[in-house]
């Protein structure tokens, strides 16, 4: 590991911080192969509920890295499958939350789509403007802010390529919290922590369960919804979530870990 990607914890969260301040975190190759190796090693660490992915003051990551793609051919971006590995960043069944301050364009905005929420600060800015460089989103833009945000405002944003400031970047659905800036982080690691005080296999179960919600008619959601309610009875973590209740303690899950 070369320092692209910072990692600390705290308690069951695990904080990932990108590391090219200088160039804005743009997400060259190195970057990229780094983050998707450690968020593979802390979705298989059972010690981890949550992680949190944020980038600087300055930028959460202002794109793929330009300078390293301009000379590339579309053979050696084939060959390479140029980000492919991106999916498996956003299959990991550990949740991801984006805190953006700053800059979120291009790939850096896709990164924060791959999260399973954001919370942004006040004077965060947001953007796929691909198509000033002649060419497209390549790591789900073009997908993921159109389920995000809807036909219309992702054709705005890729066809025009233009910011969005991050009042209207809550409103359409494109972040669930904005915040001031300098609370962005601590909000964010407050939101982690929550979740990772949660039963772990139920937190993941949740998770899947709302990502379905995008792939499946709502009949199959509806019917893959109510099986999981229905299995989760047989789990520790229904049988102590509800007994606290009753007895009016706060729940103790993960503890065998
Ligand atoms: C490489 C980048 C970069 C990028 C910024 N830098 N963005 N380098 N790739 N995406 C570098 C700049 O070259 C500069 O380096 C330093 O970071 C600071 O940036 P400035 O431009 O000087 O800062 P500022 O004037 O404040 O402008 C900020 C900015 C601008 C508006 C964010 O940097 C910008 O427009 N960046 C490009 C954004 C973009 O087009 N992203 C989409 C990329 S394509 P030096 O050495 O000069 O100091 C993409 C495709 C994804 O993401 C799909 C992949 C498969």
């Amino acid at each position: 590991m070369s320092g692209l990607v910072e990692v600390t914890r705290e308690g069951r969260v695990a904080l990932l911080r990108l590391n090219r301040p200088k160039q804005l975190n743009a997400l060259n190759a190195a970057l990229a192969a780094e983050l998707v190796a450690t968020v593979r090693a802390l979705d298989a660490d059972t010690s981890v509920g949550c992680m949190v992915v944020t980038g600087s003051d300055r930028a959460f990551a202002a794109g793929a890295d330009i300078a390293e793609m301009a000379d590339m051919s579309a053979e050696a971006m084939s060959e390479a499958d140029y980000f492919g590995e991106w999916m498996d960043f956003a299959n990991a069944r550990t949740p991801k939350i984006a805190a953006v301050q700053g800059y979120a364009l291009g790939g850096g905005c896709e990164l924060m789509m791959m999260c399973d929420f954001a919370i942004a600060g006040q004077g965060a800015k947001f953007g796929q403007p691909e198509i000033k460089l002649g060419v497209v989103a390549g790591i789900g833009g073009t997908q993921r802010m159109t389920k995000l945000i809807g036909r219309a405002r992702a054709m705005d944003m890729h066809l025009t390529g233009r910011m969005m400031e991050a009042a209207e970047a809550l409103s359409a659905g494109l972040v669930a919290r904005v915040v001031p800036d300098d609370e962005v982080l601590a909000e964010a690691m407050k939101a982690a922590a929550e979740i990772a005080g949660y039963a772990r296999p139920v937190v993941r179960l949740a998770r899947e369960a709302v990502m379905r919600a995008e792939e499946a008619s709502l009949a199959e959601g509806l019917l893959y919804e109510r099986r999981l309610f229905h299995q989760l009875f047989g789990t520790a973590a229904q049988r102590e979530g509800m007994a606290a209740f009753l007895e009016k303690r706060p729940p103790r899950f993960n503890e065998a870990e």
